[in-house]
């Protein structure tokens, strides 16, 4: 029994759990617990301002850890080795469900609520989340522009122009599964990794030998775990649809867009477009 064990109906005083640490707690100095929650500032005294501040500060962080893990795969496929890559996007499969799961909070605001606070942040907007903007340029969906956009902020720029000059982390898999066998034509093996990927018709052939068959090929799973990633990060993009279109209906973004119908727009977009493509070809 170590000495900071205790039943939990004795009483406290006096009792090892309780003892003071000098200093900081192990806890704070590992999850800088004091920091995160000093850093909560509403504006106005709307009630529903710090829920939206919290959301969003906590889908920061969920966008940070799910960026953390298509980094660490990204790594893994270059080197051949398929169970630390699908490890690892197994665990950002579950961080993209905790994603989902955030919008509990402000999921439900009306116009009025939503008015309450929404001149005070002024011209902020998600729009202008680098961490976002990181997401998407590993799933494959580069812009020069959207990277311009955070060129006054030469530390965010930098981190973020480097992700978008590596290959993405679909890039990487194509490139893996072509090296397993897989016939991923010369050209997009070979193609400027900074434009935006759209989709191929010989690599949506290439997938052909994965899903069609008479038995399972070897990366069927990991076809259908991408497909999984491409599908909740779409739910995320049509719940932020549709709680905008709650909050503020057809209004024009802060950020200065045409707001609902640009967001439809967005979220129409496929991630991993040879995917959803081959399943209509099998
Ligand atoms: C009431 C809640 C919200 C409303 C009304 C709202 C509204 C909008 C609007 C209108 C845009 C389009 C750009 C603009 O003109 O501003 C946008 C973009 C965006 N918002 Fe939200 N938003 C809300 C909550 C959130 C939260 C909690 C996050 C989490 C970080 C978020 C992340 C984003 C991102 C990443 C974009 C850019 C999407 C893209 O580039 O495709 N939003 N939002």
């Amino acid at each position: 029994m170590n000495d900071r064990t205790s039943a939990p109906d004795e009483p406290v005083t006096g009792d090892a759990l309780t003892q003071p640490f000098a200093g900081a707690s192990p806890y704070d100095t590992y999850v800088h617990a004091s920091v995160l929650n000093s850093l909560q500032h509403p504006l106005t005294e709307a009630p529903d301002e710090m829920g939206f501040l919290v959301t969003t500060q906590v889908m920061e962080l969920w966008f940070t850890l799910i960026v953390h893990e298509w980094r660490t795969a990204r790594v893994a496929f270059a080197k051949d080795d398929l169970p630390a890559a699908m490890d690892a996007l197994e665990r950002s499969r579950r961080a993209l469900k905790a994603l989902g799961g955030s919008w509990a909070p402000i999921a439900a605001l009306t116009p009025a609520r939503f008015n309450g606070f929404r001149a005070a942040f002024g011209q902020a907007s998600g729009f202008q989340s680098a961490m976002y903007r990181h997401m998407e340029f590993l799933l494959g969906d580069k812009s020069a522009g959207l990277l311009r956009a955070h060129r006054g902020d030469p530390a965010v720029y930098e981190a973020l122009a480097e992700t978008y000059r590596e290959p993405s982390l679909y890039d990487e898999v194509l490139a893996y599964l072509h090296r397993q066998g897989l016939p991923v034509p010369q050209h997009v093996r070979e193609r400027d990794v900074t434009t935006p990927y759209t989709g191929d018709l010989g690599v949506v052939a290439a997938w052909r030998h994965v899903y069609a068959g008479p038995s399972c090929h070897p990366h069927l799973a990991l076809g259908e775990l991408l497909t999984d990633i491409a599908e909740l990060v779409t739910r995320w993009r049509f719940e932020h649809v549709l709680v905008v279109r709650r909050a503020m209906g057809a209004r024009a973004g802060s950020a200065g867009s045409a707001g609902l119908v640009w967001l439809e727009e967005r979220a129409a977009r496929r991630v991993f477009p040879d995917l959803w493509e081959v399943r209509g070809d099998v």
